[in-house]
């Protein structure tokens, strides 16, 4: 425990000491201490502090990650949180996270918009002992011991999914073609979503000498860019064979720009979908056939950080890499999952 958490909990003590002593004086004792403890404000005085900045909210996706997050961190499950919203930029959560350290908060966890850029910052988290936890994205810093642990989704591992279903649909639908060209519309460029959903996919890809990827940009993970970077590829290119998409609501944008060029797509057309994330509406358009696979990509990580803060709060060991569970959706199983998929 912190020792700004335990002078907190000594200035509750005594000030219930006091006000006890008072109320004792008048003769009501217990009925005063019954108030003060049912006092809510008073009762999560107690509650452990974490300063939470998000990366944006440039998705379904971020939105069902920051709803997970602030239902787990709640008053009522002990804590009080202060969330804040760096709209895509490095230098809002850097300035967040300073916030943070100069509130002397309990915990400090951070979706990092991109890899790269944070030591300063963790190393002046460090020099007044508060713990951080990374989530959702990775990062890259010269001493790891600089955040103490991270709870997020394996974003190169997506990528080796999507690599290997492409392996299967090329060989049980397209073995008779010369060359597969796919095209590829990725998210934020830097993020370790994008460097790592191209890092496993490249890694099947580099097997398939017939393989080539003909264009790919950054459509920053958003539905309007999505449509735009799709638009250009199809005035680009008439021989698409494949489109990965890094995230669904990119995929939104390609369907959209598909649909007013009247191209064909999806199970059994011209072009094969691969997209990411599996929200709701995205597994609806799997099991019409119009995404041909969704690899998973799961927000739901706020129960995760809740457990290994308490576990932190309590002196536990927790490990330095948590990675969620994740699988793929095609139109073979996502009738079992569809109800339950919240987000
Ligand atoms: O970091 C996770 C990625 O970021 C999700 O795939 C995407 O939708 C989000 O914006």
């Amino acid at each position: 425990m912190s020792s700004v958490k335990i002078l907190k909990k000594l200035i509750m003590l005594l000030t219930t000491f006091a006000l006890a002593i008072v109320c004792f004086g008048c003769g009501s004792f217990e009925n005063a201490e019954e108030e003060i403890l049912t006092e809510q404000g008073i009762a999560y005085e107690n509650n452990i502090t974490v300063g939470f900045s998000q990366l944006g909210s440039e998705s379904i996706w971020r939105e069902a990650h920051s709803q997970s997050i602030i239902s787990a961190l709640s008053q009522e499950n002990g804590f009080s949180l202060e969330f804040n919203n760096a709209r895509q930029k490095q230098e809002n959560q850097i300035k967040a996270i300073r916030g943070f350290i100069s509130q002397r908060v309990d915990y400090i966890a951070f979706s990092p918009v991109t890899e790269q850029g944070w030591d300063t910052v963790l190393a002046e988290a460090r020099e007044v002992n508060i713990p951080v936890i990374v989530v959702d994205r990775k990062i890259k810093t010269k001493d790891d011991t600089l955040y103490t642990t991270w709870v997020g989704t394996d974003a190169v591992e997506e990528g080796k999914k999507a690599g290997e279903w492409l392996e299967k649909y090329v060989e049980e639908k397209l073995s008779w073609k010369k060359e597969i060209n796919i095209v590829v519309l990725m998210g934020t460029m830097g993020s370790s979503a994008q460097l790592g959903r191209s890092q496993g996919f490249n890694e099947i890809y580099s097997r398939h000498k017939n393989w080539k990827i003909i264009d790919q940009q950054s459509a920053d993970f958003t539905t309007a860019k999505g449509k735009e970077v799709m638009s250009d590829y199809i005035n680009k290119h008439d021989n698409i064979d494949v489109i990965i998409s890094q995230n669904d609501d990119m995929t939104f944008g390609v369907i959209e720009a598909l649909d007013e060029a009247g191209i064909s797509y999806g199970e059994g057309k011209r072009i094969a979908i691969v997209s990411f994330d599996a929200v709701n509406h995205a597994l609806k358009l799997v099991q019409e056939g119009k995404i041909n696979v969704d690899i998973e990509c799961n927000p739901d990580q706020g129960e995760y950080i809740a457990d290994i803060i308490k576990k932190l709060d309590n002196g536990e060991a927790v490990n330095k890499q948590n990675t969620v569970d994740e699988q793929i959706f095609t139109k073979e199983n996502v009738d079992e999952f569809i109800d339950s998929r919240a987000y």
